[in-house]
């Protein structure tokens, strides 16, 4: 088993050394930190990484301090893309941990930039604050974008939200599994040009965004997809999609927004707020106490809507974009 020291104690092992049995304390931890910093439940992924640790494809790394496993992380492909799922040390809250989580980064980091046929990679590290890496991710070839994890409690927010009514020449409708290509182009085409296509390539083609929506919708990876309580906005006329919003529950009374858009030309005249409210409303009377949702710090519109909406501020991090076909002149 090749290793490569990196501080006194601190060495980093390939992940694929190592059986799901012994990663599962940590990553038990982690469970743990994620319920207790966002409110989310973590345990799903949890099991789900679990099972892909023992088939031992996943590539990343180890962290261990005097022998004992201290920190992993590991990465996805996607064609010419990775994604850094995940890095995680110890109990995420000493100096030493954040060190480990740095060495694992760097680990990862060097040999994303360094495989064949790798020309971008992802990460949003949601459980670490902007800035916390800004020292590895500087450079011309990566790209920070700060991105905001905010939170409303229900609540506060019952008698706002009842005023909003639907325009006579719409309607609404929950999820249904025949929406799924038409939800498909209309998220497609409402983030042409969008700065979250920086941040996540799948925005930038029909195919890439068929893939986010399988993700949230057929895959637990990012909580469990609540179809009645997500909200689909159309023309009564043509029957032609306008608007969404689609949620998951992410804990036992917590929700997260995993998408919201309105179609180009209806921007402007009340209609996120109209499913955001919808979305609410029924999230509420079906016992949810929270709502969730990330959003780019620079996506004013969207911000905008969300701070009126009552929601706030619970933690701000970064999501980060390494061009590895960048060539520094
Ligand atoms: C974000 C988005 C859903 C807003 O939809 P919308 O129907 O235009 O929003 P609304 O008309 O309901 O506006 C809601 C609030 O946001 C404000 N707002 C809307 N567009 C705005 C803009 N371009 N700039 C600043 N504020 C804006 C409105 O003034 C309104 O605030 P107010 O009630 O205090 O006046 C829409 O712009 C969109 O689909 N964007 C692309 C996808 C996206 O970014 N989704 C969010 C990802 S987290």
């Amino acid at each position: 088993m090749s290793s490569v020291p990196v501080a006194s104690e601190i060495e980093v092992l390939d992940l694929r050394h190592f059986s799901a049995r012994q990663l599962r304390p940590l990553l038990e931890r982690e469970a743990e930190v994620w319920r207790d910093r966002l409110r989310w439940d973590y345990r799903s992924s949890t099991e789900l990484l679990l099972q892909y640790l023992d088939s031992r494809i996943l590539q990343g790394f180890v962290a261990l301090d005097k022998g004992r496993v201290c920190g992993y992380t590991f990465c996805v492909f996607e064609s010419a893309k990775a994604v850094i799922g995940d890095a995680f040390a110890a109990g995420h809250t000493t100096k030493a941990d954040a060190d480990a989580a740095r060495v694992l980064l760097m680990h990862i980091l060097e040999m994303l930039r360094h495989m064949p046929g790798v020309e971008r990679v992802e990460s949003q590290l949601l459980l670490f604050n902007a800035g916390e890496f800004a020292d590895l991710f500087a450079g011309p070839e990566y790209a920070v974008y700060p991105r905001l994890f905010l939170e409303c409690e229900l609540a506060a927010q019952a008698r706002e939200r009842e005023s909003a009514g639907v325009p006579a020449e719409l309607e609404l409708s929950p999820w249904a599994d025949g929406d799924y290509r038409a939800a498909g182009e209309l998220i497609y085409a409402c983030y042409v040009g969008h700065s979250d296509g920086r941040i996540n390539d799948q925005y930038r083609s029909l195919h890439g965004t068929l893939r986010f929506l399988h993700n949230i919708v057929r895959f637990p990876g990012c909580g469990f997809f609540e179809a009645g309580l997500s909200w689909m906005l159309r023309e009564r006329r043509s029957g032609a999609l306008v608007g969404m919003v689609l949620c998951s529950r992410v804990g036992a009374q917590v929700a997260h927004i995993t998408q919201l858009c309105i179609a180009q030309a209806y921007r402007g005249r009340g209609l996120g707020r109209l499913l955001m409210g919808c979305c609410a409303q029924g999230l509420q009377r079906a016992g949810f106490a929270a709502i969730t949702l990330t959003v780019t710090e620079g996506n004013s519109p969207a911000v905008h809507l969300y701070e009126s909406f009552g929601f706030t501020l619970r933690h701000r991090f970064d999501a980060m974009v390494l061009d590895t076909a960048f060539k520094p002149r």
